[in-house]
């Protein structure tokens, strides 16, 4: 969380500072020297644009960075023809690569109309030795290229590009450093990411993300709590804990904690509506957590458990170490011991050798999970990872084939489950006024299901109970019953 330091305090004539975050904070007040001259000259606060694309992980590292860029003193807009643009990437799937190269496009185009802008990639695409060659080749109007591990960084690195000596590339392979107290712009005042780990040590065969995000670093659990201590003090009632597998926090502490531990501890803090968090690895998930969600009243009835496949032989060749009975036992026990829990996952069609058999696998774990929600993707050869190099890669229109079987049967289950709350009640936080509909409200219930409800735009950010009247597929309409002071899980309240 942010030290209230006073910038104009900070003597720019002295050198650097080596300490974190001491360092970035001279940075900045150097940096804001810049952006009073900018103003002088132009007559204007310069304006920052920071797109997002990928995960909450990326969401969240988006929000530091806008922090940094206000506290510089940009203004800060969604329109990417602003003065100073950040693509914070994400390279999980070749088709989140590709969007990103499109849109570079667009922003050359701006450049042209604005030769002072500037124009920055970050995130994990960056830590790609492939994609900064490209960069380096092809595109170079980029100004700035950092990657993940030194995002904190960006007042340091803008100050280097202000100083105009072309583009800017720093990236780290990977850090055990987390710099905490820098500024964090919130998109939504009443609800927080809060990440609580870094990194990945899973290695499934498929998956970039360890590579682009480094070995696997928990937060303290001091740190964690004094940050969502401060988020509640200032309006915040849901946070999000967030880590690529929240279920092995704490292991490599100096002081070691569970993750089921923390969130007892996290539970405590008053004033705190609503604990979320994401993701789960089924192998790591231990009875403790499911005991401490089921005795809990802040955390939500959702659980995103990613099963990937259903069939055993593909779950090994993923190194996912599970099985298919080990995953479908242990959905049957949190079902059992939380009724009322929605559980949702990921799926990856098309992993190489999968064949329509491990296919029906899939469909049957979805058959008897009945998962309220998930996401299904079709596999992404990703350069590095050991199942880009195996032989039996499946052809394109087999991969289709059984795609368009698994969506089917997930949205027929997720629209069975979401329907079988009809006529109930349900706490919800209300999130904004609808897009759509000004005189609608749209909140969220505990166990992620969207609720569209008429009222007035003051209980945005506030809990209520609504009656949840029609099912409308994956979200519902409801009426407002009462606005709820206190955590609210009784008497058949969802
Ligand atoms: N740490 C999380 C997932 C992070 S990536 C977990 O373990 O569940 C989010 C999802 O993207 C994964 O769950 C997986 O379903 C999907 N994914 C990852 N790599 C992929 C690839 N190469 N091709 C297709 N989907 C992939
Ligand atoms: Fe990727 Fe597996 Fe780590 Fe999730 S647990 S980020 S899928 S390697
Ligand atoms: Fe994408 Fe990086 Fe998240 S690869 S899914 S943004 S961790």
């Amino acid at each position: 969380m942010e030290q209230e330091i006073d910038l104009d305090k900070i003597d720019l004539n002295a050198e650097p500072p080596i300490e974190e975050p001491d360092r970035q904070y001279y940075y900045m007040a150097k940096c804001r020297e810049w952006v009073r001259e900018f103003e002088q000259i132009n007559g204007r606060v310069p304006t920052c644009c920071v797109t997002t694309f990928g995960c909450q992980m990326n969401a969240r590292d988006s929000e530091k960075l806008t922090g940094i860029l206000r506290r510089v003193g940009y203004e800060v807009t969604e329109d990417e023809r602003a003065d100073f643009v950040i693509f914070n990437t994400c390279t999980v799937r070749d088709n989140a690569n590709q969007r990103v190269y499109g849109r570079l496009g667009e922003l050359k185009n701006h450049k042209k109309r604005n030769p002072a802008m500037k124009i920055a990639l970050c995130g994990c695409m960056m830590q790609e030795p492939s994609v900064i060659e490209k960069l380096c080749s092809s595109y170079r109007f980029v100004d700035l290229v950092f990657g993940t591990h030194n995002i904190f960084k960006l007042a340091e690195l803008l100050w280097r590009c202000f100083q105009g000596q072309g583009m800017v590339v720093d990236i780290w392979e990977d850090t055990d450093q987390i710099v905490e107290d820098l500024p964090v712009e919130r998109k939504y005042p009443f609800k927080s990411g809060v990440n609580i780990m870094f990194g990945c040590n899973n290695f499934c065969s498929y998956c970039i993300v360890p590579y682009v995000r480094g070995r696997e670093r928990s937060r303290e659990p001091g740190d964690i709590l004094e940050e969502i201590r401060r988020l509640v003090s200032e309006g915040v009632v849901e946070v999000m804990l967030l880590g690529q597998n929240v279920n092995s926090y704490g292991r490599n502490l100096a002081e070691p904690i569970t993750f089921a531990q923390l969130l007892r501890e996290v539970e405590k803090i008053e004033g705190l509506r609503r604990i979320r968090f994401m993701t789960s690895h089924p192998k790591d998930l231990s009875d403790e957590l499911i005991r401490v969600m089921k005795e809990s009243e802040k955390i939500c009835r959702h659980l995103h458990l990613p099963l990937q496949s259903g069939s055993t032989r593909i779950l090994e060749r993923m190194n996912r170490r599970y099985t298919k009975e080990q995953y479908l036992a242990l959905a049957e026990k949190i079902r059992r011991e939380i009724p009322d829990i929605a559980i949702t996952t990921d799926i990856i069609v098309g992993f190489p050798g999968e064949t329509p058999e491990d296919v029906e696998d899939t469909l049957d774990v979805i058959r008897r999970v009945k998962y309220d929600n998930a996401f299904t993707f079709v596999y992404s050869r990703r350069t590095g990872t050991p199942a880009a190099a195996m032989a039996d890669q499946v052809p394109e229109d087999r991969v289709r084939e059984g795609f368009d079987r698994v969506l089917k049967l997930v949205q027929d289950t997720a629209r069975e489950r979401v329907a079988g709350y009809q006529g109930r009640e349900a706490e919800v936080l209300v999130e904004e006024v609808n897009i759509h509909d000004g005189g609608l409200l749209t909140g969220r219930m505990s166990n992620n299901t969207l609720v569209h409800f008429p009222g007035e735009p003051e209980l945005v950010g506030r809990m209520v109970r609504v009656s949840l009247d029609q099912c409308q597929g994956f979200y519902y309409m409801g009426h407002m019953k009462t606005e709820t002071q206190s955590p609210d899980k009784a008497g058949g309240i969802l």
